[in-house]
């Protein structure tokens, strides 16, 4: 259903009500000193499937989640002495860091596409700052524009894009930085994984010593070719509708039966994004996997991508 998106001042009202609207699993998007984001609590599932939604999306890329200082983002991840080093001096500021997940830190298994790292960072600005501070939690954010388009910079490229498909977007005028961040993973050594708003030099100044740059044909523009994604150790087979003896089967819709678990009972393609990664792992290990078709429409063209990787044979 497509309602009109609310323009919230960038004041104590505005922001309240943004905080408020990301509470209750709505979408908002608001600037930070790079683009704008299209926000949604990193603790719901299915607000953050709403997101891949919202942009058509047809991947499921991992999300960037924002805090409002290093204590929060600790809560998330484990950051080594180089990460640490990095956050001091630059956050809040256009820098994400890649670190490995804590166990227990609430994030939905989307945000970080099944992953075991999780990028975090923490944002400036005279909006995102308080807005942060007020809502108290992670907020998955990737930029706030269609896919394949280019990143929003003003509210007014935000409306153009999402405008009806969004809750709301905070108006903080046009964004200073104007690309996105640069994200280095501290997974091993400190790592480039996209260039961004803080250079380089400044990077490799502060570890008093050169990034190392991602291996090659492996960005992370396609976090699904990436060595460390998550692909379940069983095989997987695809558009089942009658499953083999021995296999256990992931079902979707109404109309199956005998499921191990069903990604929606009720055919809801958000509903079985925010369910694929943690089904898939809860599946794991326990025999093959079969899957019941997925339409190839909405979220469905992402969860059938990422199943299609996950079924695809091994290095
Ligand atoms: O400036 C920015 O970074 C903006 C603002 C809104 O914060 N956000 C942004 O998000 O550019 P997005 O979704 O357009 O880019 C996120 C990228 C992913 O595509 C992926 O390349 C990388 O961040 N990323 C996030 N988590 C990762 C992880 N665990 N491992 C590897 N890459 C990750
Ligand atoms: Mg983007």
């Amino acid at each position: 259903m497509q309602t009109a998106t609310e323009r919230l001042a960038p004041d104590a009202a505005g922001i309240d009500r943004a905080a408020a609207l990301l509470r209750q699993g709505a979408l908002v998007a608001f600037p930070t000193e790079t683009v704008y984001g299209l926000g949604a609590d990193a603790r719901q599932g299915t607000a953050v499937a709403e997101i891949f939604a919202a942009k058509g999306r047809p991947q499921f890329n991992p999300l960037i989640v924002h805090v409002a200082d290093l204590d929060a983002a600790r809560r998330l991840g484990d950051f080594d002495a180089d990460a640490l080093a990095l956050a001091n001096a630059f956050w809040p500021g256009p820098l994400t860091l890649v670190v490995p997940m804590r166990a227990g830190s609430g994030l939905s298994e989307l945000v970080t596409a099944g992953l075991r790292t999780v990028g975090i960072r923490v944002p400036a600005g005279t909006v995102v700052e308080p807005l942060l501070r007020t809502f108290g939690g992670p907020v998955a954010a990737p930029s706030a524009n269609l896919s394949g388009k280019v990143s929003p910079t003003t509210a007014d490229h935000v409306l153009e894009g999402l405008g009806g498909g969004i809750a709301a977007v905070l108006d903080g005028g046009r964004t200073e930085v104007g690309v996105e961040s640069t994200i280095v993973g501290c997974f091993d050594h400190p790592r480039l994984l996209r260039p961004g708003g803080l250079p380089t030099e400044s990077i490799e100044a502060a570890l008093g010593r050169p990034l190392a740059h991602a291996p090659a044909g492996k960005t992370p523009n396609a976090p699904g070719q990436l060595a460390s994604h998550y692909a379940p150790d069983a095989p997987i087979r695809l558009n089942v509708t009658a499953p083999r003896p021995g296999e256990r089967l992931l079902g979707f819709g109404p109309t199956v039966k005998d499921a191990d678990l069903n990604l929606s009972p009720s055919g809801d393609l958000v509903e079985a994004a925010s369910n694929l990664f943690a089904y898939l792992r809860r599946m794991d290990g326990r025999g093959p996997i079969a899957v019941s078709p997925i339409p190839e429409r909405g979220l469905g063209r992402a969860i059938n991508d990422r199943l299609a990787r996950a079924a695809a044979p091994r290095p």
